[in-house]
């Protein structure tokens, strides 16, 4: 465990919003701020929290499911709904407009995007907000029918581009310095030729932060190269401690340092006065999810149909499919793997495991001080650098999060008390 203190960001998706809950008061308060007046007061409820960002994961495949993203089924249309669909870009945008200090990272696909857009609206939005603009480095699991009639790129392909279109946004950045002279890049590479330089100089405050999420070992050696953070999607502990372990080393073997890199994973709260409520909001955000989902969920994770086994009986090693078939994430698929080889549990436990019903995010339920105590072993036993919120359960979750769990974590030394600088590296301390 490092010394410094912990890099906490917060997920802009509805994720409170999922299950069957009643309607509470974060319906009424977005129905009443609009799409983006309510992403705004998040921001802003982070921003005084002192966070050091707001993040927006982004899929171009059509509304996603699972925590973290949206169900397609669990709410009618609302103006808060469409938020799910913004182009996280320009919501990020208009958020830089009422915030001052909290980091913006938004989420672009190195798969559907030329590299020249993508380098040249990251510094625009870091003009827009003084310096404060973050990019989620992503590859894509689907969407590919969106963008032409290809089949989406295999996952070393993607990678290989990734690869390549990050050496070409960075260079773009780097071509046309703020008060020097702005050079031509004439990068020529397997999939880009683009002249350069940048129309917009880079902002004074530094260079962007790059966040990557996707470990498989090709994801995992690319985050190694370039990220400054990863978005994780951590199960449990143990997966924790091996990811933030292999990805230390494998930073250390590219010549950076290890603390360069941060694990960040989702963190799925349920927050409640007492650990009953704090339970019962857990089963009510689940309770949409029925048999039918979840197996179904198994079968697109890893390929494998358990849907005529009965609730008591056991999912042997033996039963996985051959490693090599394919699968959309190799992440998500790599974890339900993991956990089926080690546990060979029953249906009724597969079924219940957040890699299944909660795109494999760490789950934590209970009072402030259970969730404390969560975040304080984690970090003790160094599986994590801090985490990316995704409140579940209520609004009433969310508001313990930020009035009393925040400022818990800010007394115990474990979070800052005040923002020392206004740009997403003076958070992170990076120059
Ligand atoms: C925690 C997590 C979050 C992700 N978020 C996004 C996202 O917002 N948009 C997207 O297009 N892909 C997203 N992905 C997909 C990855 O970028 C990647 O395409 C996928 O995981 C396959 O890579 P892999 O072979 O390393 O698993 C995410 C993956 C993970 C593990």
């Amino acid at each position: 465990m490092g010394s410094r203190h912990l890099t906490i960001g917060l997920s802009l998706t509805a994720t409170w919003r999922k299950g069957t809950r009643p309607l509470d008061e974060a319906d009424a308060e977005a129905s009443r701020k609009g799409t983006i007046g309510f992403n705004v007061e998040l921001a802003k409820m982070a921003e005084n929290a002192k966070l050091d960002f707001v993040f927006k994961p982004d899929f171009t495949g059509g509304p996603p499911s699972g925590a973290g993203q949206r169900s397609r089924t669990d709410k009618p249309a609302s103006p808060e709904n469409a938020a799910v669909g913004l182009d996280p870009l320009l919501m990020l945008a208009a958020v830089s407009q009422e915030t001052d200090k909290i980091g913006l990272v938004t989420t672009a696909s190195t798969t559907f995007n030329p590299p020249y857009q993508v380098a040249r609206q990251l510094q625009s939005l870091n003009w827009m907000s003084n310096g404060r603009a973050g990019w989620n480095i992503v590859t894509s699991m689907d969407g590919a029918q969106n963008f032409s009639d290809e089949p989406l790129p295999s996952p070393e392909v993607r990678y290989r581009r990734a690869a390549e279109f990050t050496d070409v946004v960075r260079d773009l950045w780097n071509s046309n310095q703020f008060g020097g002279d702005a050079a031509p890049i004439d990068h020529r590479g397997e999939f880009f030729s683009v002249r350069g330089p940048l129309a917009i100089p880079a902002h004074p405050a530094g260079r962007i932060p790059l966040f990557q999420a996707g470990a498989s070992d090709a994801g995992r050696d690319f985050a190694a190269s370039v990220a400054d953070a990863i978005f994780g999607a951590i199960p449990d502990l143990a997966a924790g401690i091996e990811l933030r372990g292999d990805l230390r080393r494998r930073a250390a073997q590219k010549g950076r340092s290890p603390d360069d890199i941060r694990v960040l994973p989702g963190l799925y709260f349920f927050l409640a006065r007492t650990r009953e409520e704090a339970r019962e909001l857990h089963r009510l955000g689940h309770a949409h999810l029925g048999r039918e989902k979840r197996v179904e969920s198994v079968r697109s994770i890893i390929g494998l149909d358990i849907g005529e086994m009965d609730d008591d009986d056991r999912v042997m090693a033996s039963f996985l499919p051959d490693p090599q078939t394919p699968v959309r994430s190799r992440t998500h698929a790599d974890l339900l793997r993991r956990f089926i080889a080690e546990n060979e549990p029953t249906i009724e436990e597969l079924l219940a495991r957040p890699e299944v019903v909660g795109s494999a995010h760490w789950v934590s339920v209970g009072t402030v001080d259970d969730v404390i105590q969560d975040i304080v072993t984690w970090h003790e036993a160094g599986a994590i650098d801090g985490f990316i919120s995704l409140p579940g359960g209520s609004w009433g979750s969310m508001q313990l999060f930020f009035e009393e769990l925040m400022p818990r974590l800010s007394e115990m030394g474990l979070f800052r008390k005040e923002y020392e600088g206004s740009s997403l590296g003076a958070h992170l301390g990076i120059g």
